[in-house]
């Protein structure tokens, strides 16, 4: 049995299930980033990472009804949160029509979804205009279902919401993964349940308070775990350094403290930043200068690892057989306090190591300095990676039919 067997990552996928002539319910995260000037999308990235399972599926003489929550309208019908802007990206990508539903499970959606020939593929609207979507409301589930013969999940950056869409519809449906899915769970669960070792997990981001449950996760499984960003500096105040006017939460001193004994005991690495580029205000308008991370000067604060930072974290990550990395090691948005991230994903991107990139700002990072085509697996799912890694039984892969 193989550790993901054992964690209960081993599903079903698209493979495993025959597909032709069925209406299939494709469950796609279509939550896309919009450029607030010109309206358009600003990364196309959760689009074409659905093509391979809607290309198989179409290639297999399946019909697509495809399905997202876009943004979070609250459960009411609002334009600007319509997915007529997905439906015409995606037919951009596959050179053909997708009809889109003016609603989720109103008259148009099932008229469209019962008129579906194989080979077609059609949008239904955000599932979000309902509030039942997130009340994962057995009724709404059920008339999703009812359009189709199978669903496929592929929103990988959704399953850590127990949504009818994403739950639900598999209490009426024999429910399998598709591509992208699989990926993230053969990539984040072999690296979290079965890691080539040494495993290093890099941990970075503003607020250690959302890192807390995986780094007691990781705890448990990794070899060394570096810690940057601005969640560095409650480390060092809870050991009484001084650290100016850095980012720190103060309620969560005792926590970091805990997490230094734990790493202790289990023999795990806790490498912290010993020096950071502070600046006086949160601005890229500012003189940077290179401070020890525990003696920061009053009304400086931390934006950066520094270099004897980037130096020991990147001699650690090029000891690594496995590398997680989720959060940022600064605020790489403003040149002057970016090196450290750009070292660090340059350093992740230059090991041997099999890397696994959670999504959000890490990923944005590793695109952002031209490096992503050397990383092993670049995740979608933001919030759902994090829960990945927490170790916590996620409900859109739970409810799929087990291989
Ligand atoms: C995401 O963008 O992380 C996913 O689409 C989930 O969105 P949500 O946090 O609004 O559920």
């Amino acid at each position: 049995m193989s550790s993901n067997e054992a964690k209960g990552y081993n599903k079903k996928s698209v493979t495993d299930i025959d597909v032709n002539g069925k209406k299939v319910l494709l469950r796609c995260d279509f939550n896309v980033p919009i450029d607030k000037e010109t309206g358009k999308i600003r990364d196309e990235g959760r689009v074409i990472a659905a093509l391979p399972t809607i290309n198989y599926l179409l290639e297999h003489n399946a019909a697509i009804i495809a399905c997202s929550h876009f943004g979070r309208p609250k459960g009411e019908y609002k334009p600007e949160f319509s997915l007529a802007i997905v439906a015409e990206c995606l037919s951009k990508h596959l050179n053909k029509p997708v009809k889109m539903a003016k609603d989720v499970i109103g008259e148009d959606a099932i008229r469209l979804a019962s008129e579906l020939k194989p080979g077609e593929i059609m949008l239904l609207e955000n599932t979000r205009f309902h509030k039942e979507e997130e009340a994962n409301d057995p009724a709404f589930a059920k008339k999703l279902a009812d359009m189709a013969d199978v669903f496929v999940s592929d929103a990988f950056g959704s399953v850590h919401r127990a949504h009818a869409s994403t739950e639900g519809v598999s209490h009426y449906l024999p429910a399998v993964s598709g591509f992208l899915l699989k990926k993230e769970l053969d990539y984040i669960g072999g690296a979290i349940s079965d890691p080539k070792r040494p495993l290093v997990a890099i941990l970075g981001g503003a607020k250690v308070s959302d890192k807390l449950a995986v780094i007691s996760n990781l705890l448990k499984i990794a070899d060394a775990i570096i810690i940057g960003g601005g969640m560095a500096y409650t480390f060092f105040k809870a050991e009484g350094g001084k650290i100016g006017n850095s980012l720190c939460e103060d309620n969560e001193l005792e926590s970091v403290l805990k997490c230094k004994e734990e790493a202790k005991t289990r023999g795990v690495k806790l490498l912290l930043p010993v020096d950071s580029i502070a600046g006086s205000e949160f601005s890229n308008d500012v003189e940077p200068l290179t401070v020890d991370s525990n003696s920061i000067p009053d009304g400086m604060m931390a934006m950066d690892i520094g270099p004897k930072a980037i130096s020991e974290f990147a001699a650690e990550i090029k000891n690594a057989a496995t590398i997680v990395w989720n959060g940022p090691m600064g605020v790489f948005e403003f040149s002057k306090f970016a090196e450290g991230t750009r070292a660090i994903a340059e350093a992740v991107a230059n090991s041997n190591a099999i890397s696994i990139i959670g999504g959000g700002d890490s990923a944005a990072a590793v695109r952002k300095f031209g490096v992503a085509d050397k990383i092993t697996h670049i995740s979608t799912g933001g919030g759902a990676s994090l829960e990945f890694m927490e170790g916590k039984v996620l409900p859109g892969i739970a409810c799929l039919l087990d291989a």
